[in-house]
C-alpha cells in the first residue's frame, strides 16, 4: 500500500514498518530506537537474529548524538560523500539505545541517504531509522516500489514510492576508524579511486563485512533470484535447454556469427544487462533486470563471465554477481 512521507512518519512513530526509497536500493524502515519495531524487521525479512541493521540519519549532527566520536578520516569522507551511497562503521557508547538495531554490537553502521523523501522522513521523525534492504533475506534487493510490493507487500504497513533507485546497488560500507587504514567492508559506487581522491595518503583494504555471507539452510547466496544462476566462461557450456543467458550488449556484439546462430537455434532467452559504456545505467537496472528472470518461466539462467573492469562500480557489480551465482555442492 502506497503511503505519503507524512503518513510514513506517523506509522514509524507508532512502531510500524514502512518501505522507503533510497538512492541505492529500497529500505525496510523502522524507528531504530524501538526494540519491538526492530524485532518485526527481523521477522518480516526472515533475517538471522544476529545480523545487525544499518541505521540512517539525516545529517552528521544527528549521528554525533549517538556515537562516541567520528574519527577524522570518517569525518572527511562523510563531509565529502554524504548524503550519498556510503555507510560508515562507528563506535557506540556503552548501553546505547541503538543496541537493538546492532544486535548488541558496540559498533554501528551509519548512513545519510541521498533521497529527499527519506531524508524528510528521518528529519520529521527526529530519530535514527534502521533500514536493511527491503527484501526477504537471501533475495534480490529491490530498486522499485513494485519489487518491494511483490516480495513483501502484505507484510508491510506501507510503501513510500520514490521512483526507481538512482544508483541501484547497495552502499559502500567502510571502516575508517583506524587512522591511515580504510577497510572497504562492502564495495559500492564509491570505491578506492573516489576515496583516494579525497584522502590520498590512506591505505585501502578490502575486507568482507562481518556476519553471514550465506543464508543458513539455503543453497543460494545473497541477492539471488529464485531461478538458479550459473556462471559460464563461454556459450559452448550452455547446451540446449530451457534457459536464459545474461550478458552485456558488448559481449553480444563480440559473439562470432556461429555463436549467435547457435543461440538462435536453441531456445535460449537473452537478458541484456546493459553496456560497459554506461556502468551507471547497468548498475541502476541490475536488480530489476534480475527480478525479470523469475517471470520468464525458465529452469536456469547463465551469466557470461565478463571483465567488469577496474572502476568502483565495475568491482561492485562483480561482487554482486559473485553473490548471486548458484553454489554447486
Ligand atoms: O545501500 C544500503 O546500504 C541499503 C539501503 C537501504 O540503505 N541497506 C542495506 O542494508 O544494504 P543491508 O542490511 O541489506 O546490508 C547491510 C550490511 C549487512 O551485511 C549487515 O550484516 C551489515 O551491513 N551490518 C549492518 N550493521 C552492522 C554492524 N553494526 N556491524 C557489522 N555489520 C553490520
Ligand atoms: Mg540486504
Amino acid at each position: 500500500m502506497n503511503v505519503s512521507p507524512a503518513d510514513a512518519v506517523e506509522l514509524l512513530s507508532q512502531g510500524k514498518i514502512v518501505a522507503v526509497p533510497t538512492e541505492t536500493v529500497y529500505g525496510l524502515a523502522a524507528d531504530a530506537l524501538n526494540p519491538a519495531a526492530i524485532a518485526r524487521i527481523f521477522e518480516i525479512k526472515n533475517r538471522p537474529a544476529d545480523n545487525p541493521l544499518i541505521c540512517h540519519f539525516f545529517g552528521e549532527r544527528q549521528i554525533r548524538e549517538y556515537v562516541t566520536h567520528i574519527p577524522s578520516a570518517t569525518e572527511i569522507l562523510m563531509r565529502h560523500f554524504s548524503p550519498g551511497p556510503i555507510s560508515f562503521m562507528l563506535d557506540l557508547p556503552a548501553d546505547s539505545p541503538l543496541k537493538f538495531a546492532t544486535c548488541g554490537s558496540p559498533r554501528i553502521i551509519a548512513r545519510i541517504p541521498d533521497h529527499s523523501l527519506f531524508l524528510e522522513i528521518i528529519e520529521q521523525l527526529n530519530r535514527p531509522v534502521a533500514a536493511p534492504s527491503a527484501n526477504t533475506s537471501g533475495r534480490l534487493s529491490p530498486t522499485t516500489a513494485e519489487m518491494v510490493e511483490k516480495d513483501l507487500g502484505e507484510k508491510l504497513d506501507g510503501i513510500v514510492d520514490g521512483g526507481m533507485s538512482r544508483i541501484g546497488i547497495e552502499s559502500t560500507i567502510i571502516d575508517a576508524g583506524n587512522g591511515d587504514e580504510i577497510l572497504i567492508l562492502r564495495p559500492g559506487a564509491i570505491g578506492s579511486a573516489e576515496i583516494l581522491r579525497v584522502l590520498p595518503d590512506v591505505r585501502i583494504i578490502s575486507q568482507k563485512v562481518p556476519g553471514k555471507s550465506v543464508t543458513p539452510g539455503t543453497k543460494y547466496r545473497h541477492y539471488a533470484p529464485s531461478t538458479p544462476v550459473f556462471l559460464i566462461q563461454n556459450i559452448e557450456e550452455l547446451g540446449s535447454q530451457n534457459a536464459a543467458l545474461m550478458l552485456t550488449e558488448d559481449q553480444l556484439t563480440l559473439l562470432s556469427p556461429m555463436e549467435s546462430q547457435k543461440l538462435n537455434e536453441q531456445s535460449i532467452d537473452l537478458l541484456i544487462l546493459g553496456s560497459m559504456d554506461d556502468l551507471n545505467k547497468l548498475a541502476k537496472n541490475f536488480y530489476h533486470k534480475l527480478s525479470l528472470l523469475d517471470s520468464m518461466r525458465i529452469k536456469k539462467a547463465f551469466i557470461l563471465k565478463n571483465d567488469w573492469g577496474d572502476t568502483s562500480l565495475g568491482k561492485a557489480i562483480k561482487n554482486r554477481i559473485e553473490k548471486l551465482v548458484f553454489i554447486q555442492d
